[in-house]
């Protein structure tokens, strides 16, 4: 085998354990093990031994037992308020290498509210927004219905429903109850952006040296490859303008699924104000090697940072970054190899992840 020894470390919804009284959708961060099965043949694929572990509470054990070179991280975390950081600090705490961002900017990105200050800090736009930490905290004077509610810290659309745009004063107090008493966390409360939706994906990392695939055009000078901007029109199927938890639980296509367009409608501006935003966004967090970056058009017509996913999801047909390496013409199997080469190459582990992507588009490039 001239593979690396990956360790595919995830959680499952199937072996998820619930606390009595959990949301109906307290799995949905969780993964299928139809994505952990699709990911660990595409390693295999790409030359490397692959050995999944449930990220639980044996996988101290199952990592010194198992002796990686290098994990895939696509673990959610138990619980806490940084839950998708425990396994990137185990990881750390043992010396493995491992794809992804690190333990300070998974923990960044999952409290939605930490990671709007830094952009806001970095200048860029992001709607106006307040944590509820109580229940009756004083709703700041700068802002102004219509308001939206969410969880602080949940992704896949959980906690967001019918309920969640507020008009006044009495609704944002229910919502913001709602959220506080079935997610046991703060409300994270933001200007409603009423506009079009957008999504965009990229791979890659900032900091290291040109490498063969980025010579041949596939990252820009940079260092970054950004795909195509999805966008997710949720006027359409069950989400009633949201993309709810609800709504990404449907297969594109199919009834009650909002409308995905990739490449999105829009013109060239508007496409290069999103793929410029979204390097900075990953930048201004210190992601690594691959991201997601949702967006909403204001009432003014200007685009605005929602938030980051540092583990976006990988299911290859459900999943907004794999249909959108799909528009791009990306294989999903070169999609998790590249992932994992841009990881590997960090580590300066060399020579062994081996499937390049200029098998699908560098013959462009001319000799
Ligand atoms: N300020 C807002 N104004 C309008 N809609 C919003 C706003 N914030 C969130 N939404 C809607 O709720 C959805 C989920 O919000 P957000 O992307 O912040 O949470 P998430 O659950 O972490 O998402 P993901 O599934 O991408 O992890 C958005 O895709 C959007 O449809
Ligand atoms: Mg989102």
């Amino acid at each position: 085998m001239s593979g690396l020894r990956v360790a595919l470390l995830y959680n499952s919804k199937h072996s998820a354990l619930l606390a009595p009284g959990s949301p109906l959708d307290a799995l949905a961060e969780y993964d299928s093990m139809e994505t952990v099965n699709a990911i660990e043949r595409a390693l295999q694929e790409g030359g490397n031994e692959v050995i999944p572990l449930e990220a639980d509470l044996t996988l101290l054990d199952t990592l010194r037992e198992t002796r990686p070179d290098i994990c895939f991280n696509i673990a959610e975390g138990l619980w806490g308020d940084s839950r998708e950081a425990h396994v990137p600090a185990l990881l750390e705490m043992l010396r493995i290498p491992y794809t992804g961002s690190r333990v300070l900017a998974q923990a960044i990105s999952l409290d939605k509210a930490a990671t709007k200050h830094l952009w806001r800090d970095a200048g860029l736009p992001t709607a106006p927004f307040q944590v509820f930490y109580e229940e009756n905290d004083l709703l700041d004077r700068h802002m102004s219905f219509p308001l939206f509610v969410k969880p602080l810290r949940e992704g896949s659309g959980m906690g967001i429903n019918e309920n969640s745009v507020v008009y006044d004063e009495d609704s944002l107090r229910k919502q913001v109850h709602w959220v506080a008493s079935t997610y046991h966390q703060p409300a994270l409360v933001e200007t409603y952006l009423p506009g079009r939706e957008f999504t965009v994906g990229l791979i890659g990392n900032a900091c290291c040296c040109a490498d063969q695939s980025r010579k041949d055009g596939f990252y820009d000078e940079h260092g970054f490859h950004l795909f195509p901007v999805l966008e997710i029109d949720t006027t359409v199927g069950v989400g009633r303008g949201s993309y709810s938890s609800s709504a990404k639980s449907y297969y594109p296509g199919e009834e009650g699924a909002p409308r995905y367009l990739c490449p999105a409608d829009i013109d060239p501006g508007l496409e290069a104000t999103l793929k410029r935003l979204t390097v900075a966004a990953f930048k201004a967090i210190r992601a690594l090697d691959v991201a997601r970056v949702d967006f909403r058009l204001g009432a003014d017509g200007k685009a605005y940072l929602m938030e980051i996913n540092t583990l976006p999801g990988l299911n290859p047909a459900l999943s907004d970054l794999c249909i959108m390496a799909q528009a791009d013409g990306m294989p999903y199997t070169m999609l998790i190899n590249e992932i994992l080469r841009l990881a590997s190459a960090r580590y300066n582990l060399k020579k062994r992840s081996v499937l390049i992507t200029t098998q699908y588009r560098y013959q462009e490039t001319p000799a």
